[in-house]
């Protein structure tokens, strides 16, 4: 189950989520049995070890509740407390979170005893204050906080936490929002670092499971081989993806002289080979690869001709004509060289192809060439240095940058009624002798990109 998973009156639990749990039994204030989600309990049990040093004494009212037992606490509420305090404070059954196991009601002992009513646990909001913030570093949130009503459907509860795991808890904490806030507004651009042989859907996968949000995309492939620069854009950052993929990148990248693959990397099957050859010229051939030149793109790629992927085509030896993209090569630049192997570093444009510019390289040495490293060093503003790796940002060790920041275009803070029309997608003059894009924000948040028409300027991508 994802542990960020958003239970509440406009989400109701789904019934896999609620049967696939993984229970265990302890039990309540009152010694009878309770089932509380594995992980959970085991946070739980460091959270009351930690505040019992403190001085402090917590036990469980309730935890993990089926469906039959929310509609028992409801007609519970009702008779103790009134229907109305009973539907302001009961989640309707399917929609509490505690049908997940995750969410747990504390109790706290004063002077030898658990305390019974609400009004009690509201009272004893000088023990609360101590509890509350060292939540976060046992993976819980505080699920209801004061004044968040109209966000979380619910009053203050100062005894309901949740379980979310630490490494989510800790961005909460940090950006005071509620779980529905977290869902909703968490986003921006996140600079991976990946090693050789994932996939950059595997790296997708993990920050998606890591992050607990569905809706991450990543800027510009990198196939397995290949290492360094990933973009990875979280939420609502995914609308300037395309942005993104389309900047400059560098990498720096090995080739073997003499062979060539079908793949055109060292992973492929070796298709031709040349053992005489000479490399004296790799320096003065790489410097004539400094142009704008129409590449073949390789087979082995996902690019589309007739609704086909090329490597469709080659796995089944299907005959097509490769299509050609014009690219640009900048700044090419000889590390090292050795026999048969040499290193290179470049940046190049939109659609380039290492491969392919491998393969090129050696026909123009009058032999073969493969690609058998490649590490992408920049995309974009974004560096390999300021690139966090999977297990680094597992640690927390990452920057989230702003879309804003993400972009070179001019930044302008808008006054309220500007923000109104910008809210509405609708046009604004071009007061500012805007050349291409521009991003609109508010004191606190982007609001939306807007483009050039004529002497106007119209939405291109709306935040708000
Ligand atoms: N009291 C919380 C909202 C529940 O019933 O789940
Ligand atoms: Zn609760």
């Amino acid at each position: 189950m994802n542990m960020a998973i958003l239970i509440n009156k406009d989400h109701k639990i789904k019934s896999s989520n609620r049967n696939q749990v993984h229970l265990v039994q302890t039990e309540d204030i009152d010694q009878q049995p309770l089932l509380v989600e594995e992980q959970t309990y085991q946070a739980y049990k460091k959270l009351q070890g930690f505040l019992k040093k403190q001085g402090i004494e917590i036990g469980i009212s309730s935890a993990y509740r089926t469906l039959e037992k929310q509609q028992e606490i409801y007609e519970e509420f009702i008779v103790q407390y009134g229907i109305e305090t009973a539907n302001k404070l009961v989640a309707p059954v399917g929609t509490s979170e505690h049908h997940s196991g995750l969410a747990i009601d504390l109790n706290v002992k004063i002077d030898g005893h658990f305390l019974e009513t609400n009004d009690e646990l509201y009272q004893a909001e000088e023990i609360w204050k101590k509890i509350h913030p060292v939540l976060a570093s046992y993976g819980f949130i505080l699920r209801y906080p004061k004044e968040k009503e109209d966000i979380t459907g619910y009053p203050y509860e100062p005894w309901h936490i949740r379980y979310v795991g630490k490494f989510i808890a800790s961005i909460i904490e940090k950006n005071k929002y509620t779980l529905e806030e977290y869902h909703q507004q968490f986003s921006g651009i996140l600079v991976v670092n990946k090693k050789s042989g994932m996939t950059s859907f595997d790296v997708v996968k993990k920050i998606s499971q890591l992050f607990g949000i569905k809706k991450i995309g990543h800027t510009g492939t990198l196939d397995p081989l290949a290492e360094g620069v990933l973009v990875i854009t979280i939420g609502k950052a995914s609308k300037i993806a395309e942005l993104l993929t389309a900047e400059e990148k560098e990498y720096q990248a090995g080739a073997l002289l003499g062979v060539r693959t079908d793949t055109l990397d060292i992973t492929g099957k070796v298709v031709a080979s040349q053992p005489v050859f000479d490399n004296a010229n790799i320096e003065e051939t790489l410097k004539t690869f400094n142009k704008t030149y129409k590449q073949k793109v390789p087979i082995y790629s996902a690019v589309k001709i007739k609704g086909k992927k090329l490597y469709e085509y080659a796995r089944k030896n299907e005959e097509i004509k490769l299509p050609e993209r014009e690219v640009t090569i900048k700044d090419m630049k000889l590390l090292e060289t050795d026999r048969d192997t040499f290193m290179f570093q470049c940046r190049v444009s939109k659609g380039c192809y290492i491969r392919s510019l491998i393969d090129d390289i050696g026909k123009s040495l009058n032999t073969y060439a493969t690609m058998t490293k490649l590490v992408r060093i920049k995309q974009g503003k974004f560096s390999i240095e300021n690139a966090s790796t999977l297990e680094e940002i597992d640690q927390g060790k990452f920057h989230l940058y702003q879309i804003e920041e993400a972009l070179e275009y001019p930044i302008i803070e808008v006054n309220y009624d500007l923000e109104k029309k910008i809210i509405h997608g609708q046009k604004v003059p071009n007061l500012w002798q805007i050349k291409e894009k521009v991003v609109f924000k508010n004191k606190t948040k982007i609001l939306g990109i807007y483009e050039v028409e004529d002497k106007h300027l119209k939405t291109w991508k709306n935040f708000s």
